[in-house]
């Protein structure tokens, strides 16, 4: 007869292994009190460049984020003024060309973190970008919630200058967030964007002066933190599944099951503590304010 291991399943060994990643060697994580973790991809002498063991420690670091009740907004951004590079040309294209088994679980596995972790992250998530932000880095670039950049940041989808197409989520990425014109230029000419720019054509929210960055990511941390994050994580939800492929009878239908849910799964009730604060209590008004919660 078979006998059944007591050992750890699977997925405990796996949630211990990521509880383990606290010491890690390519990215670092402030963790200031306040409820933001501040996400550093730190590889500074090679411009944040995303290698395997970079892929690896964010994979497992939002697994601890996603957990840990005492986070609600996650920052992600590159140590000392440069957001990313892109993949790391080196360790991750030509050190994995002749380990086709290695660069495919790499890509099935810890490369998730960039797209499928982080656009349906639970929390809200925000890109704080300044100095350059290159290739690969537009994937989780796009994919968080929220991007704001310095002025004088500099964009730039090189890879047809160096012969391959921008190949992984990235040309997805940008057509989602940029519109089809907008995209094929940049990704045709490889011509540089500055934050000012990005802007404008949708990679970013907004752009400030490198001085006023990380004020004005804090900002808008707070200012979300004040709201229900129950309705905010059903919004930006409904946000993602709407745009990816849904007509309009399946965002009625869609729209309507998420409204009942959330009524359903919200523990404080925002949905009638909103409505008896305008409607009796007469305490605020929706279009200033998020209802006072107790
Ligand atoms: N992969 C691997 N190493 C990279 C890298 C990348 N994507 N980007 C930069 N580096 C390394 C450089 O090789 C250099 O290493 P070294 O000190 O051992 O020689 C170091 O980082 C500093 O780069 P350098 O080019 O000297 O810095 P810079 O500030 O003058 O220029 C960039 C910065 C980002 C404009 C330039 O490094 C660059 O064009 N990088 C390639 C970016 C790219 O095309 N990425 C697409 C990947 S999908």
């Amino acid at each position: 007869m078979a006998v059944r291991s007591t050992g750890p399943k699977r997925w405990e060994h796996e949630l211990s292994e990521a509880s383990a990643y606290s010491a890690y060697s390519t990215i670092r994580i402030e963790r200031a009190g306040d409820r933001i973790a501040w996400v550093y991809l730190n590889r500074p002498e090679k411009r944040n460049a995303m290698s395997p063991q970079l892929h690896m420690e964010m994979y497992h670091a939002l697994d601890e984020l996603e957990i840990d009740d005492e986070i609600d907004v996650v920052v992600i951004a590159g140590a000392e003024g440069n957001f990313s590079s892109g993949q790391d040309l080196k360790q991750f294209f030509r050190e994995l060309e002749d380990k086709p088994d290695q660069r495919y679980l790499m890509e099935q596995r810890y490369c998730k973190w960039r797209w499928d972790r982080l656009s349906t992250f639970p929390k809200i998530t925000i890109a704080m970008v300044d100095g350059w932000c290159v290739g690969g880095a537009f994937t989780h670039l796009v994919a968080c919630d929220f991007a704001i950049a310095a002025e004088q940041a500099r964009f730039s989808l090189s890879e047809v200058n160096w012969g391959i197409i921008p190949g992984g989520m990235v040309t997805k990425a940008v057509v989602e967030a940029m519109g089809y014109r907008d995209s094929l230029y940049y990704i045709l000419t490889a011509e540089e964007l500055d934050g000012a720019r990005a802007a404008q054509v949708g990679l970013v929210n907004r752009a400030v002066p490198a001085a006023e960055l990380r004020a004005e990511v804090e900002r808008l941390a707070t200012m979300l933190m004040r709201k229900n994050q129950h309705v905010l994580r059903a919004s930006k939800q409904a946000c993602r599944m709407v745009m990816r492929g849904m007509d309009n009878d399946q965002s009625l239908d869609y729209l309507g099951a998420k409204f009942t849910q959330l009524k359903a799964l919200d523990p404080s009730n925002g949905y009638s503590t909103g409505l008896s604060s305008f409607v009796d209590g007469k305490t605020y008004k929706p279009v200033h304010d998020p209802y006072p919660r107790g």
